[in-house]
């Protein structure tokens, strides 16, 4: 028997999509005590997606619980997916698609190597993944595209999972949240802040909430480059993702235009470049750090100094509830990543950690 995820409860005639179950469901929900008390906010919560998963949660399990069913339907036997070198994707691919006897082939890009992106690396090769260093965007397409030709059993898992399929994790999410809201764990909130990166969580939230016909207006805050990470692409995302479920059910409501006035997409938190920390970021970890939520600066940090500013700005009125959604994974990796000596790894990726 198919799981009644809620999505499935809402519309029955989605469950021909095929899923398969990867999250500790549902995740949980709570106030952030300190944080209130230091803004002088009542409700402010937050949504633990950090804890979707015991060994890598965060946001991107809910995207794999469509995008793996397809891929299994499909009968493929290896992903081939890209990032830079310590994508959270390929890494959450990798330890998830493993579970479903799946190999991860990672096709990376450099980028400024943190203490967190080695963290990354070290567990990629940890967990399996094939690795391959590529020059440019342009030679990975490259590599990519002909490796696809010559191998039938390869399935090409878009960046950061965030297709139409994937998508619908995060419809499925925000039908999660109106069913705590109805359990009364949280008041339905007014406003609700989230990452948007390569689109697909915020554009998931956002059609997910309209169907659901909540109140919450979602602020997407933007950590990679605004021509990327748009209104309008994020809109476009959701649209695919609401004609991929009306193919299957026509009764779903047509929502297109509602999504625009539900949706901001704010830049003013990115810094200087994606990936690069702010001091905003910075003091928005420092402050999560004491509801005991460990943040990082490129994703999570960014948008909650977003919902900070909000506050201070008078741009969230005194008795609105407003909730972050935490979408990083928590889960300690060092137990892993101590295991493997960076020699282990191809060449190319030494100069890395010399
Ligand atoms: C931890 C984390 N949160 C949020 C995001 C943004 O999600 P999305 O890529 O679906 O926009 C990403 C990836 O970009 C991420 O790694």
């Amino acid at each position: 028997m198919v799981q009644e995820i809620p999505l499935f409860k809402k519309y029955p005639k989605l469950k021909t999509i095929p899923w398969v179950s990867v999250v500790n469901t549902p995740t949980p929900i709570h106030r952030m005590e300190e944080a209130s008390r230091e803004l002088d906010h009542k409700e402010i919560w937050v949504k633990r997606d950090d804890l979707s998963h015991d060994v890598y949660g965060g946001n991107k399990p809910r995207k794999y619980e469509f995008v793996f069913a397809e891929i299994l339907r499909k009968k493929k036997k290896r992903i081939f997916t890209q990032g830079a070198i310590g994508t959270n994707h390929g890494l959450a691919t990798t330890i998830h698609a493993k579970r479903f006897g799946l190999e991860t082939h990672l096709f990376l890009t450099e980028q400024e190597p943190s203490q967190i992106v080695l963290e990354n690396l070290l567990c990629h090769n940890y967990f399996g993944a094939k690795l391959n260093l590529m020059k440019s965007k342009r030679q990975r397409r490259r590599r990519i595209r002909t490796k696809l030709f010559f191998d039938n059993s390869a399935y090409f898992v878009v960046t950061g999972a965030s297709s139409p399929l994937g998508t619908l994790g995060f419809v499925n999410a925000a039908f999660e949240l109106k069913e705590q809201i109805d359990k009364k764990e949280i008041p339905e909130p007014d406003k609700l802040f989230i990452t948007v990166g390569s689109l697909a969580t915020c554009a998931g939230i956002v059609l997910g909430l309209e169907l659901a016909q909540l109140k919450t207006q979602v602020v997407g805050i933007g950590v990679t480059d605004p021509s990327w990470s748009s209104k309008k692409a994020t809109i476009e995302l959701a649209n695919k993702a609401l004609g991929l479920m009306r193919r299957k059910d026509p009764s779903i409501p047509v929502v297109s235009k509602k999504l625009e006035k539900r949706l901001i997409v704010d830049h003013s938190y990115f810094g200087e470049k994606y990936g690069a920390s702010t001091e905003k970021a910075l003091e928005a970890i420092r402050i999560a750090s004491r509801d005991d939520l460990k943040l990082e600066h490129v994703y999570t940090g960014k948008t909650l100094s977003g919902l900070i500013d909000y506050i201070r700005k008078g741009k969230i009125n005194k008795d609105e509830v407003v909730v972050f959604w935490n979408s990083k994974s928590s889960a300690d990796l060092t137990s892993y990543s101590e295991k493997v000596n960076y020699k282990d790894l191809p060449n190319e990726f030494h100069k890395f950690f010399e």
